[in-house]
């Protein structure tokens, strides 16, 4: 076994950091294509670390069609040339360390794209080496041409998707273009975590494990219970009229946690974290980070997403998550992602209401996660459906346009784009995202020429201000 750190007795570096999410797309562009890239991130490390953030966690920049924007990776070993060279990358991670910054991955293990040469070679025949590598069956009897069972996706829907060349259903917990892997294959395993193993030993810090909770589905293929859920919330994933104990939360993946802990425990000095994005209520999240302690080191607890804002919800939430994740547990606090809502407008784009709520998230107990821009303020860019560059918008292009609201005030957002714009760096033309001749691969926001860094920077009772100074303090005391 690894010997222990030294940091074993006093509190794990993972439990007093602080996360700060960027969307590499949308950050900042270094060579004026309109698209952000690493170099960009690296020539910001400066306003991190100035804004006292610890760790930055990437969103996907692997080789990959960018359907979805990187979370449909075709080569986990290659950088998508948009995004930069394995040197920049390399070059980031040494810039990072070198202010005591710490990175973190974006690891989808669930799938992969559909242009992935593994699925490709899927895809060819029934016999190819790789079929096993994803979730085939065929269709139901007589004619197979309806789907095998009645798992939905995550998105509602069949979660199945017909192959005419080989006649054969593939299974994908996402988008259709994002196929399922095939956990229950040994040699799919021992790739992934060799690709684990491959960034972890490249410096990386710690992963955030996409749609965790997809990894294992049962071995049964049996349909999934009837349920009157309609749609999935929070703190509760089953929905689409369906409990899916077939395809999430399986205990499978739960052990899984526990094989992927023993992984990142090879690597020491320092010590390196798991992050889960898994779905449901505390008590059950908990599950993934093992009854001693020995699975995932956190997860996400989405229903921060959504609490309400008033005195009695907010002291109940820190209650219930207290509750559900003592020491030696830790809660996260997550009030905005890429896939959500921006969190000024839960309370009323009030920036001093935005303060009070940085202050419980940077002062309580647990780890805060900060979404890019959500320290200036930054709102939700409201994108009509149709123009949604979004795999998602495209998805549910039929809703009529006086509903989106609605979802959006219930923490959905159909079109993602909308909390995905250019970082507002300064009040220019294009925020100072990318050179003002470039054009931004997302429109910035109008409200950018209000609303920015160095609007901010200077100004002492601003929100970038009071995030500055609470992040100084946590520094000192935590
Ligand atoms: C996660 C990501 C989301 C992505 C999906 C499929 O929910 O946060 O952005 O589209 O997984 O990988
Ligand atoms: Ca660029």
């Amino acid at each position: 076994m690894a010997p222990r750190d030294a940091a074993e007795g006093a509190t794990r570096w993972w439990k007093r950091t602080t996360v700060y999410q960027i969307y590499p797309r949308s950050f900042a562009d270094q060579n004026g294509d309109g698209v952000g890239d690493l170099r960009g991130v690296i020539g910001k490390l400066d306003y991190l670390a100035w804004l006292g953030v610890e760790t930055l966690w990437l969103s996907p920049f692997w080789e990959s069609p960018q359907a979805d924007f990187g979370y449909d990776v075709s080569d986990h070993y290659a950088i998508a040339p948009e995004y930069g060279t394995f040197d920049d990358f390399r070059a980031l991670v040494r810039a990072a360390h070198a202010r005591g910054m710490k990175i973190v991955f974006d690891m989808v293990l669930n799938h992969t794209s559909e242009r992935h040469p593994w699925f490709l070679d899927a895809r060819a025949s029934r016999d190819a080496p790789r079929r096993d590598f994803y979730i085939w069956r065929d269709g139901k009897k007589p004619h197979g041409k309806a789907p095998p069972n009645n798992w939905r996706s995550m998105l509602g829907g069949s979660g199945w998707h017909w192959d005419e060349a080989s006649g054969q259903w593939y299974f994908a917990s996402f988008l259709g273009f994002q196929p399922d892997l095939n956990y229950r294959n040994p040699k799919v395993k021992a790739a992934m975590l060799d690709v684990v193993r491959f960034w972890l030993r490249e410096g990386v810090d710690g992963l955030r494990l996409d749609i965790f909770n997809a990894i294992f589905k049962d071995p049964s293929f049996g349909d999934n219970p009837f349920s009157w859920r309609p749609a999935p919330t929070e703190d509760d994933p089953h929905g689409y009229f369906q409990r899916h104990v077939h395809t999430i939360d399986h205990p499978d993946t739960i052990a899984f946690a526990r094989e992927l802990r023993r992984v990142v425990d090879e690597f020491r000095d320092p010590e390196r974290f798991l992050v889960g994005e898994v779905f449901g209520d505390a008590r059950t999240l908990r599950r993934y980070c093992g009854e001693a302690a020995d699975g995932l080191h956190l997860v996400f607890l989405f229903q921060t997403l959504r609490t309400r804002l008033s005195g009695p919800a907010v002291r109940a939430l820190v209650e219930e998550l207290e509750r559900e994740f003592p020491e030696p547990f830790s809660p996260t606090y997550v009030f905005g992602n890429h896939d959500r809502p921006r969190f000024i407008h839960r309370v009323d784009e009030s920036p001093e209401k935005a303060k009070l709520l940085a202050t419980l998230q940077l002062t309580v107990r647990g780890v805060p996660f900060i979404y890019y821009g959500e320290e200036i303020g930054m709102e939700n860019h409201s994108i009509p459906l149709h123009e949604g560059l979004d795999p998602i918008a495209a998805r549910f292009g039929w809703v009529p346009s006086f509903l989106v609201p609605a979802f959006r005030a219930r923490g959905i957002l159909l079109n993602r784009d909308e909390c995905r714009a250019p970082m507002q760096w300064d009040g220019s033309r294009h925020a100072g995202f990318c050179p003002e001749t470039a054009r931004p691969w997302l429109p910035v926001h109008p409200r950018a020429r209000g609303t920015n860094v160095g609007a901010q920077r200077d100004d002492p009772r601003s929100l970038l201000r009071c995030y500055r100074a609470l992040l100084a303090l946590r520094r000192e005391l935590a």
